[in-house]
């Protein structure tokens, strides 16, 4: 499944979950019971040494999910994930020349902002479909409308402090498609291979609301 912009990433679900892996063994039965709860978009951190051999995994054993990579934070990190299969990449913050290289190598990219200055950074760029990190620490909702006013074009993924219970104020505000967290994989249940747990509250997450 090709991703041809970021902004396809929205349409796949409400939630995209932000994956840390701690084992190269947990890569694929976690990734399938994402998959198996209707979760398809994967994000996978840059956070650990077996992060980009997960993605490989991932990507080749697991087609049905659309893996990407997370807290890419420098041009090595896009050509790294590219090379390990990544459909796209997300960044904390925002850096232009990391911006030109992603359009440069062909992997869509979902960059992070956290103010007005950094969203006109990323549109001069010409990238509208935003990760408004980290969220609630941000200024959460509040924030979100007020960036709503001046910037009537561009739509955001919050991710950062959002939980199963404020996710679905979030998802409602008019800019906001889809939103990012790590609630959906435990360290606990990933750590005692509880894919089911997993399964559950992937199938709980897709089916949330605005
Ligand atoms: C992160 O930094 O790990 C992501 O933004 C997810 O944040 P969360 O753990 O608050 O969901």
């Amino acid at each position: 499944m090709a991703v041809n912009n970021a902004l396809e990433l929205a349409g796949y679900g409400p939630v995209i979950p932000v994956i840390v892996l701690q084992r190269v063994q947990d890569a694929v039965p976690m990734a399938q019971a994402l998959v198996a709860g209707g979760v398809r978009v994967l994000e996978v951190t840059l956070r650990t040494p077996v992060a980009l051999e997960c993605m490989e995994l991932i990507a080749r054993e697991v087609p049905e999910a659309i893996v990407g990579a997370g807290t890419v934070r420098s041009v090595a990190d896009a050509r790294a994930a590219r090379d390990a299969g990544c459909q796209f990449a997300v960044t904390p913050g925002y850096v232009s020349e990391i911006s030109l290289e992603c359009r440069e190598i062909g992997l869509p990219l979902l960059p992070g902002v956290a103010t007005a200055s950094e969203v006109m950074a990323a549109n001069a760029d010409g990238l509208s479909f935003l990760k408004f990190f980290p969220a609630t620490a941000a200024g959460g909702i509040p924030m979100l409308k007020a960036l709503g006013g001046p910037f009537t074009d561009v739509v955001f993924c919050p991710t950062g402090g959002l939980t199963p219970q404020n996710a679905p104020e979030f998802l409602a505000l008019p800019n906001v498609k889809v939103c990012g967290g790590s609630w959906l994989t435990p360290a606990d249940a990933v750590a005692a291979g509880d894919w089911g747990r997993i399964t559950q509250l992937a199938r709980e997450a897709q089916a949330l609301r605005g």
